[in-house]
């Protein structure tokens, strides 16, 4: 197995997944508890990943220097490396910021690390710091623009370090480059994959008698944990949609569908006009989804002591909870929070509840190869993941009535466009923002000052990075005219070409 220590990064936790993708057995671990889990489970290999803080920060995560001088192959990720520089009296410097895509010369290939990898590549860098100067033992092999000490080894010791991201999808050369630690670490690979029928025994064994009830949004994720739900324990579990107005209006038709199938009638709630009343005057992006959030907890109450008045022994919530979610809500000891997910931990105690998230440990793509497997069907597996909070968070500022339209109106001309010119089954997710700055135009002669809609189009796996969209100009000349054209009191639509990172997918 390959351990890995969590500095809190975004994408520690994909670092074993994609371990895992080729073959190895991945652990996470604390730095806290480093020692103590290699001395006992004796790894092959040690992988340091990034973290958001710098070494110099107080309370910076760190490890016993015990850990570099291991016998032991070791792979030193973005903080992984600089904390090592740091602890062995090498140099970090700050201040020398890179989000997103470098170009980097692999100026040596005489190491094992190096196999099959070509002189140059695309990698993805995410820091603030960079190391400036490492222990003698170590070697540059690769360096960016910027960066020197971009790749480097001791191929004496096995120890190897890396500024950029191997396990971010649009790193070119990543997965060679794990692929090849992984051989340096002498592991046998076999194949991983999720079982659905492992799944679905799991659920059936966790819940026993108990009722489950759900919470589902015609979303993907929540579909495939709620199918494995349905399949484990049929009308042991209640759907529950809260349609308070902020979703696709596809949504909760797929909802309807999707449990006929199973026998099973899903409990539609209609709270759109008091969800718009609480949303009044609140124009700050976290407060609009602790508002969402609490409400849709709310609802679930009411929705649960109907039915425990009819006799149900509800003990469980069914959450389609994925890894990006629980991550970005700071789902690990030293992660940034980057926004709250009304879906992850936020329910009150006293419903006293256990969760239920079966997608808890997946990626997207995972969920979608699941999907597939358990018999959904094609275009509903690459449906478009839709936020929690939904259209509230793609208008910036209030959520008033006019706004959530005007946002409807323009989401399908998006979508219906992208779908006309055969772009929408290339692209992860697509929508437009209400920015809430405005510019002025010429409607029909008369000066009109209007709100600018930004499209973002985005490409992306695995959601922890994405790129933007090349669409044809034609395509965005469409798009841009029939919102302007069609869309009521919006004045100029611009595309955001933004990757992530550093940008995240969403607005707010
Ligand atoms: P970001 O904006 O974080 O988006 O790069 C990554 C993915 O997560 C979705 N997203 C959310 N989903 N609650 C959710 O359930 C949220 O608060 C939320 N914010 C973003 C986003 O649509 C994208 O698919």
């Amino acid at each position: 197995m390959i351990v890995v220590v969590d500095f809190g990064g975004q994408t520690a936790h994909l670092i074993t997944r994609r371990l895992k993708e080729l073959g190895s057995p991945a652990a996470l671990v604390t730095p806290e508890n480093a020692i103590a889990f290699i001395q006992k489970e004796k790894p092959q290999g040690i992988i340091l990943s990034g973290g958001p803080m710098s070494v110099y920060e107080n309370g910076a995560p760190t490890v016993d220097p015990a850990l570099f001088s291991l016998p032991v192959p070791s792979l030193d990720i973005c903080y992984g490396l600089q904390l090592r520089s740091y602890l062995l009296k090498g140099k970090v410097v700050s201040g020398t910021k890179e989000y997103g895509p470098v170009h980097l010369t692999i100026t040596n290939h005489d190491s094992p690390i190096t196999k099959d990898l070509p002189k140059e590549a695309t990698v993805w860098m995410s820091h603030g710091d960079s190391v400036l100067s490492m222990p003698k033992n170590f070697k540059i092999i690769g360096s960016s623009d910027t960066v020197p000490y971009a790749f480097v080894v001791d191929d004496i010791h096995k120890q190897y370090g890396l500024q950029f991201h191997p396990e971010i999808e649009h790193t070119e050369i990543g997965m060679q480059i794990l692929k090849n630690f992984i051989e340096i670490c002498g592991i046998k690979t076999k194949e991983f994959s999720h079982n659905p029928e492992e799944m679905i025994e799991h659920i059936k064994q966790t819940v026993g008698k108990k009722h489950v009830i759900g919470a589902v949004s015609g979303g993907v994720d929540s579909t495939v944990a709620a199918t494995l739900v349905a399949k484990a324990i049929g009308n042991q579990f209640t759907p529950v949609f809260v349609d308070n107005g902020l979703m696709r209006p596809d949504a909760v038709v797929s909802v309807k569908n999707l449990f006929k199938r199973f026998g099973i009638t899903p409990v539609i709630v209609e709270v759109q006009k008091e969800m718009l009343k609480r949303l009044k005057g609140v124009t700050d992006s976290e407060e609009k989804r602790k508002i969402i959030g609490n409400f849709y907890v709310e609802v679930f109450e009411q929705e649960m002591a109907k039915l425990v008045k009819k006799d149900a022994d509800v003990a469980f919530l069914l959450q389609g909870t994925i890894y990006s979610d629980v991550i970005e809500s700071q789902g690990t000891k030293h992660a940034s929070k980057i926004k709250s997910h009304h879906n992850v931990g936020g329910l009150p105690e006293h419903m006293k509840l256990a969760l239920l998230e079966p997608l808890r440990e997946l990626y997207k793509d995972e969920v979608r190869a699941l999907g597939r497997k358990i018999g959904l069907p094609e275009e509903f597996v690459m449906k478009q993941p839709f936020p929690g909070p939904g259209f509230a968070v793609r208008i910036r500022g209030e959520v008033t009535e006019e706004r959530l339209e005007q946002e409807k109106h323009a989401d399908a001309i998006v979508l219906e466009e992208l779908k006309k010119a055969g772009w929408l089954d290339k692209v992860f997710i697509s929508f437009p923002v209400m920015t809430d700055a405005y510019s002025t135009a010429v409607k029909g002669d008369g000066r009109f000052f209007g709100e600018v809609v930004a499209l973002r189009v985005i490409e992306s796996k695995d959601i922890m990075s994405s790129t933007w969209a090349k669409l044809p100009y034609e395509l965005l000349q469409t798009i841009s005219s029939r919102i302007v054209n069609e869309v009521p009191k919006i004045s100029r639509v611009v595309y955001d070409i933004s990757t992530k990172p550093p940008a995240t997918m969403e607005w707010e």
